[in-house]
C-alpha cells in the first residue's frame, strides 16, 4: 500500500493544476541603484548545523521506498551534493516496515558523504522509530512532518493526533542530532511555531501554502470524491513567515518553504525571516519532466539569479538580506495586519 501510495503522490504532483499563492506577490524589495560590490563578492554560503552549505536552499522530503522513489534520491542526491546543499529524504516508515525500502534512503548518504542529509518521520512515531530512522542513513537531524490535513482526506489516513506533542517532546529530550518540525504545505501558524518551541525545538519549517496542495495530490487518488472546495485551505507561506518571526527567538531556526519557485521567492523569504529556505515541488517538476541536467540548470540559474538580486538589493551576505527593507501589500498587508 505505502508503495503505491509513493508512485501516486509523484505522478498526482505532476498531474494537479491548482495554483496556490503563497502571497510573495504582496512583498516589495526595493532596487538599489549603487551597490558597493562586485557580483563576484556576493557571498550565498552560510553555517548550518555546524556545517557550511554554499546556498541558503535545501532540497526538502519528497521520497524514497521504491525503485522509482530510489532513482529520484539518486539524482536529488547528486544535486545535492553538486551545489553543496542540504537535502531531507521523504518519510521513511516504509524503511522502518519493510527492510527492502532502506536502500532507497541510504543512497542519499552515500551519494553526499559528510554533507548536510536530514531524516524524516511522521508525528506520529516515537523515540525508537526516530533513532532507527536517524542510524539508517546517519542523518545530521530529524525532521518530523506535520500532516493532519493531508492524513484526514487519506481513506488509510491516520485520524488519532493526541501523541505528536508528547512525541516530539520525547524525541527532542532523546535524541542526538536535532529535530526540524515541518509541515507538509498547509502552513504554521504562529500559534504552532510557539509551541514547539516551547516543546524544545529548535528549527521549524513553516512548508506554507501556495506551493504542493496535499488536498488535490491525495484527492486525486480517489476520483469519485469531490475535495475540491479545501484546495485552498491553509496558511500561506509569506504570512507564517512574518507571524513567525514576530516570536523570533535567537535560537531558533526558521526555514522558509511551501511554493518556493525561483530566487525571487527564496530573497523574500530570506527578508522575511527565513534563515534558509527549502523546495520540494519545483525541483521535483524539473527533474522529472526533463532529467538531470535540466534541473541542474534550473539550480545553477536560481543560483545567479539570487546573486543577481543580491547586488541589486545592496546585500552581499546571507546576513544582510535579513536586514533588507520590505513592505508589504495586498492581501498578505490584510491579513498580516488583522492577525
Ligand atoms: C511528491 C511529494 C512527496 C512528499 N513527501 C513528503 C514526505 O514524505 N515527508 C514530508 O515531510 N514531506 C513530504 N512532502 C512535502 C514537502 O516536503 C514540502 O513540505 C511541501 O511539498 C511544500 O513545499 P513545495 O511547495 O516546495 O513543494 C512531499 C512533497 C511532494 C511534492
Amino acid at each position: 500500500m505505502r508503495k503505491y501510495r509513493k508512485q501516486e503522490h509523484i505522478e498526482n504532483y505532476l498531474k494537479a493544476t491548482y495554483q496556490g499563492d503563497p502571497l510573495f506577490k504582496d512583498v516589495f524589495i526595493e532596487h538599489y541603484s549603487m551597490p558597493d560590490f562586485a557580483y563576484d563578492d556576493v557571498d550565498t554560503s552560510l553555517n548550518v548545523m555546524d556545517k557550511k552549505i554554499s546556498f541558503p536552499l535545501m532540497i526538502n522530503a519528497i521520497t524514497g521506498g521504491t525503485d522509482f522513489a530510489e532513482s529520484i534520491n539518486e539524482s536529488l542526491a547528486h544535486l545535492a551534493k553538486d551545489f553543496n546543499i542540504p537535502m531531507a529524504v521523504g518519510s521513511q516508515t516504509i524503511a522502518l516496515e519493510d527492510s527492502d525500502a532502506i536502500e532507497s534512503f541510504k543512497i542519499v548518504r552515500e551519494i553526499i558523504g559528510d554533507g548536510l542529509v536530514f531524516g524524516n518521520i511522521n508525528g506520529l512515531l516515537g523515540l525508537e522509530d526516530a533513532k532507527r530512522a536517524v542510524d539508517m542513513i546517519q542523518a545530521d537531524a530529524l525532521q518530523i512532518h506535520l500532516n493532519p490535513a493531508q492524513e484526514l482526506i487519506m481513506e488509510e489516513g491516520d485520524r488519532d493526533f493526541s501523541q505528536v506533542r508528547k512525541n516530539i517532546e520525547n524525541i527532542v529530550q532523546g535524541l542526538e542530532v536535532p529535530v526540524i518540525v515541518k509541515e507538509v504545505g498547509f502552513g504554521m501558524s504562529p500559534k504552532v511555531v510557539k509551541e514547539l518551541y516551547d516543546l524544545g525545538v529548535k528549527y521549524v519549517d513553516i512548508a506554507g501554502f501556495g506551493g504542493t496542495n496535499f488536498f488535490e495530490v491525495e484527492n486525486l487518488r480517489y476520483p469519485q470524491e469531490d475535495y475540491s472546495e479545501l484546495f485552498n485551505w491553509g496558511n500561506p507561506t509569506a504570512l507564517c513567515l512574518l507571524l513567525a518571526k514576530d516570536l523570533k527567538k535567537k535560537d531558533l531556526t526558521l526555514i522558509g518553504s511551501g511554493g518556493i519557485r525561483g530566487a525571487e521567492d527564496c530573497l523574500k523569504a530570506l527578508a522575511l525571516g527565513s534563515d534558509f529556505c527549502a523546495m520540494s515541488g519545483e525541483i521535483l517538476n524539473y527533474l522529472v519532466r526533463g532529467g538531470y541536467d535540466y534541473a541542474h540548470l534550473f539550480l545553477e540559474q536560481l543560483m545567479h539569479k539570487m546573486k543577481i538580486l543580491m547586488v541589486l538589493t545592496n546585500c552581499k551576505t546571507i546576513e544582510d538580506i535579513h536586514h533588507t527593507p520590505y513592505r508589504i501589500k495586498g492581501t498578505l498587508k490584510e491579513l498580516y495586519c488583522s492577525c
